[in-house]
């Protein structure tokens, strides 16, 4: 095709989506796209920037979960753009195969390996790869080095959140019924336990565990906080009775909970045998994702025995290295520790105020805000939020998350204080 007709269809693409109305967009997406999303609002959004989106009818909303942390870095950050932009007018390959080599590959697997101080990096996709990478890795050491005889075992915690294809989906708990139902039979050989519990690990753990795969800080299961020293536990269990250890920090990673990575909180001994890492690697703008491990273990994965066609291609690894470059040039860690220090003493100001708050917990810029069960559940509330510009999202009904991006500057962060001061103390809450 010529560059002209290009640009023409180029222009066509851009001006449709632009032209199409709010009711139109929904109708296109509720017609034609599987009902596995609902709507929280009918008014699509059509900008973003840093944490502000702006949706069709000209409205502004404050995005307080950065898209589930996939925003750590807002929308769009300016560096990523630019390099994007730059990158696509090299004609540089967006896509290869694996097969032939690729020199951002290899600059984003420098960056990322440095960045974490593991030796070698598997690149995937969407985060749930990651934990899927984690157990076929964990479950070939357990055949391969460990010598399982049977089926190996991975445990994993109550309230977990790994994802959603099959293998993980059986970690949902029973209650969450449109997650689980009808998708039986579950693969063999994971085992369930109580998260934050190191007895429950021991008594769980036989000569058939192949590793434990758990969140540093349970983000969908309601922002669940272990005591201090858990991960550190795991680890020291782990070399005891010869499992791995996975952290899945695909929504904890990248800064959010005020260190890089959460296990950093409990020091240098709480480093895992196999780190998941996702949202936040791309900065938001392409799904990338993949494992970190030592080079011994990740020499399991032979030439054949794992990989994806986009995984780890041009395109994404530009991407990723331009995040990761983000992340150092605006110092998240040092971000998220200081605002999030002052946003969760204003949290807990304004939870002395407000009747139907339980309790905030938090770490940097990952909070939960906890409701009393005597009221309107936290859907109602995600509403109310939303009516007044900010989306801050409830999970398992009596929590809500409030993860905003990191860059948000505290003049935005004050105005969503005073939302929240408006929805659960200005007024009171009805049903
Ligand atoms: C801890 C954790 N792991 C994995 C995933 C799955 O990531 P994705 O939705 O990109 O597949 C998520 C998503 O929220 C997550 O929070």
């Amino acid at each position: 095709m010529d560059t002209e007709t290009a640009h023409a269809h180029a222009r066509r693409i851009i001006e449709e989506a632009a032209n199409l109305t709010g009711d139109e967009t929904v109708a296109l997406i509720e017609s034609h796209v599987a009902h596995n999303y609902g709507l929280l609002s009918r008014d699509p959004v059509v900008k973003a920037e840093g944490a502000w989106l702006t949706c069709a009818s000209g409205k502004k909303i404050f995005d307080g979960v950065a898209a589930y942390s996939a925003a750590n870095l807002g929308h769009g950050h300016p560096l990523i753009r630019e390099t994007l932009k730059a990158f696509l007018g090299s004609h540089a390959p967006t896509v290869l195969g694996r097969f032939l080599a690729d020199p951002y590959l290899g600059l984003f697997a420098r960056k990322i390996t440095q960045m974490t101080g593991f030796e070698s990096f598997l690149p995937a996709n969407g985060g749930v790869e990651g934990p899927e990478a984690a157990i076929k890795l964990a479950r070939r050491w357990a055949h391969q080095v460990k010598g399982v005889k049977g089926t190996p075992t991975i445990l994993f915690a109550d309230q977990c959140f790994h994802g959603r294809t099959l293998t993980v989906t059986q970690m949902f708990v029973e209650e969450e019924k449109a997650a689980r139902d009808g998708f039986g039979p579950w693969p063999a050989g994971f085992k369930r336990i109580p998260y934050n519990d190191l007895a429950a690990v021991e008594a769980a753990v036989d000569d058939n565990t192949a590793a434990i795969m758990v969140e540093p800080i349970q983000g969908e299961g309601g922002i669940n906080i272990p005591d201090e020293g858990y991960l550190r536990a795991l680890i020291e269990l782990g070399k005891r009775h010869n499992f791995l250890v996975i952290f899945d920090e695909v929504q904890t990673g990248w800064a959010r909970t005020g260190e890089m990575f959460c296990w950093q909180h409990e020091g240098p001994e709480a480093r895992p045998d196999i780190l998941c890492v996702g949202k936040s690697v791309s900065g938001g703008f392409a799904p990338v994702a993949g494992i970190l491990a030592s080079k011994k273990l990740m020499e399991l994965f032979g030439p054949g025995s794992h990989g994806s066609t986009f995984g780890g291609c041009p395109i994404s690894s530009c991407i990723g290295y331009a995040a990761l470059t983000a992340i150092e040039e605006e110092k998240l860690v040092k971000q998220a520790q200081e605002k999030g220090e002052w946003l969760f003493e204003k949290l807990q100001e304004l939870a002395e105020r407000a009747p139907r708050i339980k309790e905030v917990r938090g770490k940097g810029m990952m909070f939960g805000i906890e409701l009393t069960p005597d009221g309107p559940d936290g859907h109602h509330f995600t509403e109310l939020l939303l009516e007044k510009g900010a989306i801050i999202k409830d999970t398992h009904h009596w929590v809500l998350r409030f993860t905003p991006p990191i860059v948000a500057s505290k003049k935005d962060l004050e105005l969503v204080l005073g939302i929240l001061e408006e929805v659960f103390v200005g007024q009171p809450a009805e049903a």
